[in-house]
């Protein structure tokens, strides 16, 4: 039978263990992958013991504590830390997800840390995500007209028209979604991956666009669109709530409308 296994060096091994809790009653243990792709070593996981009453509630709250007080080699990015910037998108416990809004309370056991999957790995926690923003560019995501703006006035949309954004505008591009999707794993050179057709159909729905049939023929493509096959994992892992599927499935509808 054949057998599959990684490379020897892409094998991760066990790593260090740092316990930061002297005598504390309330210990949690946060396993972290570590991997530096310049260092020539392998990925490892490292292990840091926590004093929960004095860390904060999120997973954040525990990596920040981790870089400040334990080893400030950790890295992992960050800003808003309120589940605005997408910044902190990572693995968690077994699921894409913002490491900002991710409450430790709600993990039994250990917490376990990874970069979001399928990516390569600039360093640790942060994945590279060039291809997913070249995506994101490729559809073009302004408002694109061919009427000239009014001197006086912005360009308006009824209560109704604005209602069809709801959903759409409010993706942080965290690219949770993306990389929560297997088509996306197997074909991210060709296949957009949710997350950019989430936006590449929020301006497609947006009233004041002029450029619809542009953009859905840029679209029309097996690999670009039709590599989504409802999976809906996209759906199910996306950390503020919204439905990218429904989104694709809008852009599909659109197709077969516009060709029959
Ligand atoms: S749709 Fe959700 S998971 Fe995907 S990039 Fe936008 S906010 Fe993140
Ligand atoms: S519904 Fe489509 S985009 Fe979402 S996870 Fe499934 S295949 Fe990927
Ligand atoms: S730090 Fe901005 S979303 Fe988590």
């Amino acid at each position: 039978m054949a057998e599959f296994t990684l490379p020897a060096n892409s094998k991760v091994r066990k790593g260090k263990t740092f316990d930061a809790t002297a005598d504390s009653a309330n210990k949690k243990r946060f396993v972290i992958y570590r991997y530096d792709p310049d260092s020539g070593a392998n990925p490892r996981l490292d292990t840091y013991e926590l004093d929960m009453d004095r860390c904060g509630p999120m997973v954040l709250d525990a990596l920040i504590k981790i870089k400040n007080e334990v080893d400030a080699s950790l890295t992992f990015r960050r800003s808003c830390r309120e589940g605005i910037c997408g910044s902190c998108a990572m693995n968690i416990d077994g699921t894409n997800t913002l490491a900002c809004i991710k409450a430790i309370e709600d993990i039994p056991g250990e917490v376990k840390v990874y970069p979001l999957p399928h990516l390569p790995v600039v360093k640790d926690l942060v994945s590279d995500l060039a291809n997913f923003f070249a995506q994101y560019a490729s559809v073009e995501p302004w408002l694109k007209t061919e009427t000239p703006a009014s001197r006086d006035r912005e360009r308006l949309q009824s209560k109704e028209e604005r209602t069809k954004l709801d959903g759409l505008y409010e993706c942080i591009l965290c690219a949770c979604c993306s990389t929560g999707c297997p088509s996306y794993w197997w074909n991210s050179d060709r296949y957009l991956g949710p997350a950019t057709l989430l936006q590449a159909y929020r301006w497609i729905a947006d009233s004041r666009d002029e450029h619809t049939g542009e953009r859905l023929d840029n679209l029309e493509d097996p690999f670009r669109l039709y590599r989504c096959h409802t999976i809906m994992n996209c759906t199910n892992t996306c950390p503020k709530g919204l439905n990218p599927a429904k989104a694709i499935a809008e852009i599909k509808k659109l197709l077969i409308t516009r060709a029959t």
